[in-house]
């Protein structure tokens, strides 16, 4: 166990949800942007909470920890860390520090990274008592909080790093995917998108044909992984079920993707449940001209902007200090 009052760092990367078929199963983690946290240990006062949060940028999330995503998911490891027989230590209260360099409601995982960066770091100052499936199943509880419902595709990339696949939430099952190297251009349109309205649009039925095509597409998309397939990959990266729906949200959509295609991306779409856009490509400068067309063709309708080009980050949260 980290001794009580020793501040810990920790980095906590975006992700990519849904990777465009895998609603809900696919994610990826990247190095930029990140979210900074600090952690520590303190004895807990008689009637006290066991969390203290504190915000240290300018997004006034709330602090109540059952309001805030980092103090829900922490909600859940402490209840299950009270059962912990080899630690029965119970007057603990962990203080947190958050500074959101991801933006809340951008589509690249902000709620994800609060919430996992929160249980890595007390998981760590714990001593490491929890595996990562434990922790992506307290984790999920932010994510229910922020979105309404239990969902791992960005929660799992978080934690294990590189890209996953969320093959089951009850039972957990998550598969850690090798991939080739891949540069990735993200556009965050400066609107918000909330993960529960992006929900609540959507149809519940899908059609047959179109289920067969997404599945289809998944599989592709999962071997076009593993045999470092950028062809496959790309032609894998079609969504007909979910961003048909969504796409609407989100100004220039489908004139982006095709300027962004025609630079070279391999493909891509919505990145989570947007508004943010991420394109694959296989070089770091197709990745740059696919930047290029992001800003041009937000320019042109004089909707603010941030960019990103960058890669997959493999490592999951990280304790960096
Ligand atoms: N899979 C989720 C969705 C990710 O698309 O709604 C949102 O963070």
């Amino acid at each position: 166990m980290v001794p009580m009052h020793q501040w810990i760092k920790i980095k906590a990367p975006a992700t990519v949800a849904n990777m465009v078929c895998g609603f809900d199963i696919l994610g990826f983690a990247v190095n930029n942007p990140f979210d900074e946290m600090e952690m520590r240990l303190v004895p807990k006062q008689a009637g006290t909470a066991p969390i203290t949060i504190i915000n240290v940028d300018d997004y006034q999330l709330p602090t109540d920890p059952e309001k805030n995503v980092a103090g829900a998911a922490l909600l859940a490891l402490i209840e299950e860390f009270k059962g912990n027989e080899k630690l029965a230590v119970t007057d603990l209260a962990f203080e947190v520090k958050i500074n959101k360099l991801i933006k809340p409601g951008s589509g690249v995982g902000s709620s994800a990274a609060s919430s996992a960066g929160a249980v890595v770091g007390a998981n760590y100052l714990l001593g490491n008592i929890f595996s990562k499936d434990d922790l992506v199943r307290f984790a999920m509880n932010g994510e229910k909080l922020a979105s309404g419902v239990k969902h791992a595709d960005n929660i799992a990339p978080c934690i294990f790093g590189g890209v996953t696949l969320v093959r089951s939430i009850f039972p957990l099952e998550i598969v850690a995917l090798p991939s080739p190297q891949l540069y990735v251009t993200i556009v965050h349109p400066q609107i918000e998108v909330r993960t529960a309205d992006a929900r609540s649009i959507l149809r519940q039925k899908v059609l047959l044909k179109d289920a067969i095509k997404q599945w289809g597409n998944i599989a592709g998309l999962v071997a076009g992984l593993m045999k470092s397939d950028y062809d496959l990959i790309g032609r894998s990266l079609e969504d007909v079920i979910i961003e048909p729906v969504r796409s609407i949200l989100i100004p220039g959509f489908d004139t982006l993707k095709l300027a962004c295609k025609n630079a070279g991306a391999l493909g891509g779409g919505i990145s989570g449940s947007g508004p943010s856009i991420f394109m694959l490509s296989k070089t770091q400068s197709i990745a740059e001209a696919v930047e290029k067309e992001m800003h041009q063709l937000y320019e042109s309708i004089q909707l603010p902007h941030h960019t990103y080009v960058t890669t997959i980050n493999q490592n999951g949260v990280e304790i960096v200090a």
